[in-house]
């Protein structure tokens, strides 16, 4: 399974922030918006991610991540030049994805709580379980209709419709930006024409799936957080919401040296290696009570 993670974008709600940096290196609370999309797929095991990025990003997210080797990761960089639409990341991944499956993450989504969920639609994918190429997740939100947005049959629970951001929604069920898709994604997202506001829609993309019985829509339990941050309010919530969780738990959420260190790419001979070159701070001490935890 390769990992994409897409953060390039105009950013245009979030004017002025982004006039000089994008949505993705903002902050949330205490780290980049960056490291939560990257925590997720290294927490569903996934080592091998191509991250999009605008062109005057590029530089900004390869100080920030490099190599990903510190991570235990390998990360690579492809810059799309201007937001064509979502489906564009598989164009522009189409080398990289090569015969595998493939995980989009949008660099603005964040979700906190169990991912047993993840990890197993992950193996479900890969093993093409229920003769299903694609997979998507349903999320019940107060206003879905900034999203795509699923209506399930009431008596089959099968999907009956799928729209994109519908002025009156046939239902609370919008499709969060965490997709799984199989290698035939690129030619697919190539085949898309883009729709009256000028970009190939994800939505589109995935109907190509639906419309031949091989696409997989899953519930997100309630218990998890998903959240978005593209708007200043969005981006507040997002922080408050993170800020409390680590202040009550005195854990942190997408600290990626420990995700490295728990999920087993890195060793703690590694981590403690890392940890002596941060600077003094509590992201440092974080690590090093980890540290002193597991010696
Ligand atoms: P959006 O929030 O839909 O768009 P945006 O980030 O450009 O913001 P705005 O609507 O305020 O102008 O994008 C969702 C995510 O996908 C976000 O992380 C940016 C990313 N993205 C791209 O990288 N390329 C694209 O072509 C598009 C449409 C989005």
């Amino acid at each position: 399974m390769k990992g994409i993670i897409l953060a390039g974008g105009a950013g245009s709600r979030l004017y002025p922030m982004t006039r000089v940096m994008t949505k993705q290196l903002q902050s949330i609370y205490d780290k980049p918006m960056i490291y939560y999309p990257l925590s997720i797929l290294m927490l569903g095991g996934i080592k091998d991610i191509l991250l999009i990025t605008s062109p005057d990003d590029q530089p900004l997210f390869k100080k920030l991540l490099g190599d990903g080797s510190q991570f235990g990761i390998k990360l690579s960089y492809v810059v799309q030049e201007k937001p064509n639409g979502l489906p564009e990341a598989f164009v522009l991944g189409e080398d990289f994805i090569g015969n595998d499956d493939v995980c989009l993450m949008l660099g603005d989504n964040l979700f906190y709580g169990d991912l047993t969920f993840f990890r197993d639609a992950i193996k479900a994918q890969k093993e093409k379980a229920g003769g299903l190429n694609g997979r998507v997740f349903a999320y019940y939100v107060a206003d879905p209709s900034a999203y795509g947005v699923v209506e399930f049959d009431k008596n089959t629970k099968k999907v009956k419709s799928i729209e994109e951001k519908p002025k009156a929604p046939k239902s609370q069920y919008a499709i969060p930006g965490l997709y799984l898709f199989d290698k035939t994604v690129a030619k697919r997202a190539k085949a898309l024409k883009p729709s009256p506001r000028g970009e190939t829609e994800i939505v589109d993309l995935i109907l190509s799936y639906h419309n031949e019985d091989t696409l997989g829509v899953e519930m997100m339990y309630r218990g998890l957080a998903w959240l978005d941050t593209g708007t200043p309010r969005s981006l507040l919530d997002a922080a408050s919401f993170i800020g409390a969780i680590e202040e009550r738990q005195g854990m942190k959420v997408a600290c990626l040296e420990e995700v490295a260190y728990r999920m087993k790419f890195i060793t703690l001979d590694q981590l403690q290696k890392i940890t002596a070159d941060l600077p003094k701070c509590s992201y440092r001490s974080y690590l090093e009570k980890i540290i002193t935890e597991e010696i």
